[in-house]
């Protein structure tokens, strides 16, 4: 019995060690998944290795300390230390993120124990796993040991005090018995307030707030842009702040604004110059196909000039007398789910045409100064042209209902883990993948700082007109 029980020991301990030995290797995935691990760090460390292996200065440190019975002379062995000491970096850095665990667990023993979330036989909820979603933000994942969520989220002041940690959410997933708790150090604004000065540059914008720092780009840098997200997220609060922002700070800058679901959100922008809003997708096709035309206007002038975009065409100094205004062009659209899916509000053709265009300003309008802003709360190929999508280089994603909605936009599940805060969204441009809180400008505020309407002809007047001359282009239309 007793040599049973030492053999079980044995088997226990060896177990935990193996375990143990690959906890580095799933630290590494992880932090490779959510790209949290410090590349650049480590990338100079790795370098200094190297160089140090190269120029064989670790045999001299043997040979000076008198170990060099312990150098690899053999090939084989040599080359196993050589890839030991050069990627060391990285192992150093996925067995801080294992301590760094070991020592959490112990806390949230005691944080759960002090909370009185422990059962009468004594069970705690037990940690599964703690990893960066991204970096400032992470998840902790539990075991809910037989408590209901209510019991943490009542508890979670308590638990945040004790671990010194800012909880964002707590959620439970019923099948697997488990509680997500998503939190941070740092903590998190839920309500940044627009301010002109954060973004001061030509064409420059805010983005938002991270827990640490401002987040801001510009048409320059994110040409075109994807904001997603399920409804009440943010998404109409952000393009009215943008737009707001970027005709504020440049007034040259005109905006077609597409407004398919009814032409509510954008109707104080109606009425005024450098602004055409249009609420009907004909009308929308019309002033597509003009943009289309002067995609293909400026393409040549650039081209008679020999500048390969406008930004070079702004720096030549010799420029022709005659030139045509290469004022910037921004195209938004609130709802593209409604322009790219016939139905009652469009027609096959409309949306075809609509499609085409769009995905040739999305594809060459960097260049030539014309920028797409894309929102939709549908994220799938069918609501939202794929070729179009693919050139919408910045991404900003508001809460997803679905893990399959949110990966469609960022290829991860993370927009399903934000906190249901209004204007909480995570910024994507490139690999780079942040958590912020987007700026808020209410509809008074926004129509206060636009001032009172220029006397230009007035949505309906322009529409009609618009929509008398896309009857002519596009008849005879088929219908669905
Ligand atoms: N950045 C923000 N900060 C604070 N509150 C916000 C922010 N953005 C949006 N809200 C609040 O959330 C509400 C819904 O926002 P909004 O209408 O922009 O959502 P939406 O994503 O466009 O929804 P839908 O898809 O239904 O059009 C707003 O009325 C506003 O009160
Ligand atoms: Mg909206």
């Amino acid at each position: 019995m007793q040599k049973e029980s030492s053999i079980q020991n044995r088997i226990d301990t060896t177990l935990k060690n193996t375990k143990l030995c690959f906890e580095p290797i799933f630290e590494l995935v992880r932090g490779f998944r959510a790209n949290t691990i410090p590349w650049v760090t480590c990338a100079k460390w790795t370098t200094g290795l190297t160089l140090g292996l190269f120029f064989k200065i670790d045999w001299y440190i043997l040979s000076y300390t008198r170990f060099t019975n312990l150098y690899p002379y053999h090939p084989l062995l040599y080359k196993i230390y050589a890839l030991s000491i050069s990627t060391s970096p990285f192992w150093i850095w996925a067995w801080m993120q294992v301590k760094y665990k070991k020592d959490k667990l112990k806390l949230l023993t005691r944080a759960f124990k002090n909370a009185g979330l422990e059962s009468k036989i004594g069970r705690l909820p037990n940690l599964i796993s703690d990893f960066p979603l991204d970096p400032m933000t992470r998840k902790l994942r539990l075991t809910n040991a037989g408590f209901p969520v209510s019991s943490f989220q009542a508890q979670s002041k308590f638990i945040e005090s004790e671990l010194g940690i800012f909880i964002d959410e707590v959620k439970e997933s019923r099948e697997s018995r488990t509680v997500d708790v998503i939190y941070s150090h740092y903590p998190m604004a839920t309500e940044v307030s627009y301010s002109p000065e954060d973004a001061e540059a030509p064409f420059e914008f805010k983005v938002g707030q991270t827990r640490a720092n401002t987040i801001a780009t510009s048409l320059q840098k994110t040409p075109h842009l994807l904001v997603a997200g399920q409804t009440g997220g943010g998404k109409s609060t952000f393009l009215r702040q943008l737009i707001v922002h970027l005709h504020l700070q440049k007034k040259g800058i005109n905006f077609l604004l597409i407004d398919l679901k009814g032409g509510l959100e954008f109707s104080m922008f109606e009425n005024r110059k450098n602004f055409v809003v249009v609420p009907h997708v004909l009308a929308a096709v019309v002033n597509l196909q003009n943009t289309n035309s002067l995609l293909d206007k400026r393409m040549s002038f650039l081209k008679e000039n020999g500048c390969k975009d406008i930004e070079a065409y702004f720096k030549k100094k010799d420029k022709p007398a005659n030139a045509p205004d290469l004022s910037r062009h921004v195209i938004v659209v609130d709802e593209a789910a409604e322009m790219f899916l016939a139905g009652h509000h469009a027609k096959s053709k409309e949306v075809q045409t609509a499609r085409e265009m769009l995905s040739r300003i999305a594809r060459q309008g960097r260049a030539l100064g014309i920028h797409l802003i894309v929102a939709t709360q549908r994220p799938d190929s069918k609501s939202l042209d794929p070729q179009v999508k693919a050139n919408l280089t910045g991404v900003i994603c508001f809460q997803m209902m679905n893990d399959s909605s949110s990966i469609a936009v960022l290829g991860n599940g993370r927009a399903t883990d934000l906190p249901k805060v209004a204007g909480r969204a995570i910024w994507k441009n490139g690999i780079e993948m942040l958590e912020v809180q987007t700026p808020f400008l209410s509809s008074e505020m926004a129509e206060s700082l636009l001032g009172p309407p220029d006397n230009q002809p007035t949505k309906k007047e322009s529409t009609i007109k618009l929509v008398e001359s896309a009857n002519e282009k596009l008849d005879p239309l088929q219908t669905e």
